[in-house]
């Protein structure tokens, strides 16, 4: 089967069917024609032609990056930052999921995770957390210099920190998992909000220890308002529109 007659994923069909994004103007002309010569019958016949030109889109699209030597794909570090229980491994587990589906490689370093290994024994203290975020950049500028798509998803609340790895890592969006502390609470999915207002867990973010919030992110999701979807979405159109599918 040749790459633009795969079926498109049910998700990214939808997403094109809502015109949410016009993928072919995104192709550089001299490689989107050939193909949508080849492909003008096809597109005629059908009654999907938003679905098939996002088809050969992509197929232009993976030529192209294969002509810049990145026969993966480009490979980028997608750094969610947010408060405890904001959204981040939920968004950041659609999100990998869309782009697995999609033929991309993808690793989520989960806060949470990489606290069991990585950053095993590492306390809650500032130079604790800067040291944990400071490894997961590391490891993320590693995976994504080879054409993976790094995805971090730990708090990581301090501002000038997250712009030391902006900084080190050539491809870096920051994308900021944005919910009202309040509504966080409510959601208490670990139940460690209640613990950390009674003072059973001392400098809680948000609660007891800071939370810096981007001055500058490259996307802001609210999950509070959005669907999990519609904030998973906006993170692969970013990318889609960044270049980097
Ligand atoms: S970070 O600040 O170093 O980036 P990280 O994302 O790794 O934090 O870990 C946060 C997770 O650890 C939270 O989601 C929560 O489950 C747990 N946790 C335990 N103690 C704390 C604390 N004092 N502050 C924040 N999160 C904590």
């Amino acid at each position: 089967m040749r790459p633009w007659d795969r079926p498109l994923p049910r998700w990214m069909s939808e997403m094109c069917s809502r015109r949410t994004i016009s993928p072919i103007d995104a192709c550089p002309q001299r490689i989107v024609q050939p193909v949508a010569a080849r492909r003008q019958k096809a597109l005629k016949k059908t009654a999907q032609s938003d679905t098939i030109s996002l088809n050969f889109a992509c197929y232009a699209q993976s030529q192209f990056l294969e002509e810049e030597q990145h026969p993966m794909g480009k490979g980028v570090t997608l750094w969610f930052t947010g408060l405890s229980g904001a959204g981040k491994s939920t968004i950041s587990g659609i999100v990998a999921k869309k782009l697995q589906e999609i033929g991309r490689n993808v690793e989520v370093l989960d806060g949470d995770e990489v606290r069991l290994n990585l950053s095993a024994g590492l306390s809650f203290s500032k130079a604790d957390r800067d040291t944990n975020v400071r490894r997961i950049g590391y490891v993320c500028r590693l995976l994504s210099r080879n054409g993976v798509i790094a995805i971090s998803a730990a708090i990581s609340p301090y501002r000038n920190t997250r712009e030391e790895l902006r900084a080190n890592i050539i491809d870096f969006l920051e994308i900021f998992v944005d919910c009202p502390l309040d509504v966080c609470i409510e959601r208490d999915v670990k139940g460690l909000y209640a613990k950390a207002l009674k003072g059973e867990i001392p400098a809680f973010t948000g609660v007891s220890d800071p939370y810096e919030a981007p001055a500058n992110p490259d996307l802001t999701i609210l999950t509070n308002t959005e669907s999990k979807d519609e904030s998973a979405n906006r993170v692969v159109q970013l990318l889609y529109e960044r270049g980097y599918l």
